[in-house]
C-alpha cells in the first residue's frame, strides 16, 4: 500500500509538472487534484504557438492565467503542416511566425473558436488577410520592437558588400593577399553618395539615421505617395520609381511584400540603376525577381547587391547567386538580436492576451 501511495503521489507530480509545462493556471494542488486542474483548464483559452518562441514571450503567456497553450518545441525545425493542421483544432488563438502560412486550410482545420491571430514578425505576408477577415479574427504583428535591429543589420550589409568585406576576408585567408595593390578590392563609399529608399517606413528612416554620418549627400525615397512626415526626419527627397532607379548609388527595399509589390525590383529597375550602385534587400525576398538579378549582378549592370532575404527560404546552396563575388547572402537575421526577438515574443504574447480579452491589441493589423 505505501508503495502504491508513493507510486501515485510520484505519477500526480509528473503529471502537475507535465501540465504547468505547457499549460499556464495557477494550479491548485490541494484536494483532489484531477478535478480541480480540469476545472481550471477548462476555463482557460486553449492556444496554440508554432514554435519555441525567446523566453520572454513564453513567461508571459505562462504567467497570465489566461490560457493553456500547447507549443511545437523546437525552434530547429519548423512544425510540420501535418502537424500544424491536428494541433490547431479548436483553438481560440494561434500565435505564429513567419514560416508559417495562414491560410484558407489552416483556419477551416482551426474552426470557428479561432478568433485571434498573433504573428511574431512585422512582415504578414504569410497570412491571407482575406480568409482571416472573413472568419472576423484578429491579428497582431511586432512592427518597431525591431526596427532598431533591422536598420542596424542594413547598414552593416551595405557596407559589407559595397566595401567587399567577404571577398577581402576570403582572399586574406586563401592567399590571394599578395602585395598592396592600388586598385585591389576597391568598393564604393557612402561619403558624397545618394541613398534610395524603396518604401519608405520607419525602418527606411531608422537605415537613414545610421547612414547620415557616412556623410551621405542626398536621401530620395519612392513609395505609393509622398509620406512628408516621416521624410522630413531624414531630409529625403520624394521621386518617381525611375528616378530612384536612376539617382541611387545605393538602393535600400523596405516595402512590405504585397501583390503590388511582388518582384518589383526586376529587369526594369537594374537596366535603369548605374552599374556602380548597390541594391541591398532586407524587407522580403518576394519583391524581387532573382532571375533578373542575377543577370544585372552577372553582367555588370549593377555593383553588387546584399540580400538577407530571399526566394526560396532557405535558398538552395547549389544557387546560381551564391556563385557570385559581388552578392552577399544572409540568413534572414535582420532582426536577429536578442534583445529584439525577446522583445518582438513579449509583443505577440501580449498581443495575443489582449486579443483574448476582446480589448485592442498593442499592435494590430486593420484589416
Ligand atoms: C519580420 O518580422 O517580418 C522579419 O522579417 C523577421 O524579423
Amino acid at each position: 500500500t505505501q508503495t502504491h501511495s508513493l507510486l501515485a503521489m510520484w505519477c500526480s507530480r509528473m503529471a502537475l509538472r507535465q501540465l504547468q509545462r505547457i499549460a499556464v493556471a495557477p494550479l491548485n494542488i490541494a484536494g483532489g487534484l484531477t478535478s480541480n486542474v480540469q476545472r481550471e483548464m477548462s476555463t482557460l483559452s486553449r492556444v496554440y504557438v508554432t514554435r519555441q518562441i525567446p523566453p520572454d514571450g513564453l513567461k508571459i503567456l505562462r504567467e497570465s492565467g489566461q490560457v493553456q497553450f500547447e507549443l511545437w518545441d523546437s525552434d530547429d525545425v519548423p512544425v510540420p503542416r501535418k502537424e500544424l493542421l491536428q494541433k490547431v483544432k479548436g483553438v481560440d488563438a494561434l500565435l505564429c511566425v513567419l514560416t508559417e502560412k495562414i491560410d484558407a486550410e489552416l483556419l477551416d482545420a482551426a474552426g470557428p473558436n479561432l478568433k485571434v491571430l498573433s504573428t511574431m514578425s512585422v512582415g504578414f505576408d504569410h497570412i491571407s488577410l482575406e480568409e482571416v477577415k472573413k472568419r472576423g479574427i484578429r491579428v497582431g504583428y511586432t512592427p518597431d520592437v525591431l526596427t532598431d535591429s533591422v536598420a542596424e543589420l542594413t547598414v552593416a550589409l551595405l557596407l559589407t558588400t559595397s566595401r567587399r568585406l567577404i571577398e577581402a576576408t576570403h582572399e586574406a585567408k586563401t592567399g590571394g593577399w599578395g602585395t598592396w595593390r592600388t586598385l585591389w578590392l576597391c568598393g564604393y563609399e557612402l561619403a558624397n553618395s545618394t541613398v534610395g529608399i524603396l518604401g519608405l517606413g520607419r525602418i527606411g528612416v531608422a537605415i537613414a539615421e545610421r547612414l547620415a554620418p557616412f556623410k551621405v549627400k542626398k536621401f530620395i525615397y519612392t513609395d505609393i505617395a509622398p509620406r512628408p512626415e516621416l521624410a522630413s526626419a531624414i531630409n529625403a527627397e520624394y521621386v518617381s520609381f525611375d528616378e530612384l532607379a536612376k539617382q541611387s548609388d545605393f538602393l535600400t527595399v523596405c516595402c512590405a511584400l504585397t501583390p503590388e509589390t511582388k518582384e518589383i525590383c526586376n529587369k526594369n529597375l537594374f537596366s535603369k540603376m548605374k552599374n556602380t550602385s548597390i541594391f541591398i534587400n532586407t524587407s522580403r525576398g518576394g519583391v524581387v525577381n532573382q532571375e533578373d538579378l542575377y543577370e544585372a549582378l552577372s553582367t555588370g549592370q549593377i555593383a553588387g547587391a546584399g540580400l538577407d532575404v530571399t526566394v526560396p527560404e532557405p535558398l538552395p546552396t547549389n544557387h546560381p547567386l551564391f556563385t557570385l563575388k559581388n552578392c552577399v547572402i544572409l540568413p534572414h537575421i535582420a532582426s536577429a538580436s536578442y534583445t529584439t526577438r525577446n522583445a518582438m515574443s513579449a509583443l505577440a504574447a501580449n498581443n495575443l492576451l489582449l486579443g483574448l480579452r476582446g480589448e485592442p491589441m498593442i499592435k494590430e493589423l486593420k484589416l
